[in-house]
């Protein structure tokens, strides 16, 4: 693939704590590509529900939600602090707040509303439309972006999918256990493959990458050779 050939959307999907918003976001900054991750849009939904007091299992008011409240996730601007970009919740920073365990237990529950999906899948192809964009989720090479050139699905084993998101919650200041964070990551797998909507699955047409026991530099670098781009830097980089 030469670099004026580049796909115009990137989908990458994968189950829970794969990595693929790091590897997402690195590819996306390589290529000067915007990167939406839409796993922030249903956890923020679902801390607006949760901050609302209303349960996840409540499908009219989180429905009513998904379209009233004031959601954008703005691209780094110099942030230090470790996020990948900003998430805005009716004008307040909620970035940190959407790791929260509360919102990962109930994130699941709120995907599989057909109306929470339909809302959130229109504003994701509104993204896609401009192009030059990689998108990350569940369901991006399946249903909100058939089309794309590209599409990844990354993969880890649980045990290293949960080592990893352990390591990110130390880091964010979080006291939690290996075992939890397992069992969340195992549960989450199931609820996201198994519900009847847009369940999480490869595409037909998508590359499997497996990412146990690799770093995200050594799988970009996979990913650059897919696209035929080893020597690749995006005009205005040195
Ligand atoms: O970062 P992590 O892999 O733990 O999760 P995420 O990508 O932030 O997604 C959180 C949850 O949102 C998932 O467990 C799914 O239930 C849901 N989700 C979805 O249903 N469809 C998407 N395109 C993205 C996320």
């Amino acid at each position: 693939m030469q670099p004026d050939l580049l796909p115009d959307v990137i989908a990458i999907d994968g189950p829970a704590a794969s990595g693929k918003s790091t590897i997402g976001l690195m590819l996306a900054q390589r290529l000067g590509y915007l990167c939406l991750d839409t796993g922030s849009m249903y956890r923020a939904l679902t801390l607006a529900a949760i901050l609302k007091g209303i349960s996840p299992d409540n499908e009219n008011d989180i429905t009513r939600l998904a379209s009233d409240c004031d959601l954008a996730i703005i691209p780094l601007s110099g942030e230090t602090d470790g996020r990948h970009y900003t998430v805005m919740l009716n004008g307040v920073d909620v970035t940190w707040d959407l790791r929260s365990p509360q919102v990962d237990a109930a994130v699941s529950q709120v995907s599989t509303y057909p109306g929470v999906r339909s809302r959130m899948v229109e504003r994701q192809r509104a993204v896609g439309r401009r192009g030059r964009v990689v998108m990350i989720g569940r369901d991006i090479g399946t249903v909100v972006m058939p089309d794309a050139g590209l599409k990844l699905y990354i993969t880890a084993s649980p045990e290293e999918r949960a080592r990893r998101r352990l390591i990110d919650r130390v880091r964010q200041g979080n006291d939690d256990e290996y075992q939890s964070i397992l069992a969340d990551v195992v549960r989450r797998d199931q609820m996201d493959g198994s519900r009847v909507l847009s369940p999480m699955r490869p595409a037909v047409d998508a590359i499997t990458i497996d990412t146990t026991g690799r770093s995200a530099e050594v799988v970009i670098e996979e990913i650059m050779s897919i696209l035929n781009l080893n020597h690749f830097q995006p005009e205005g980089r040195a």
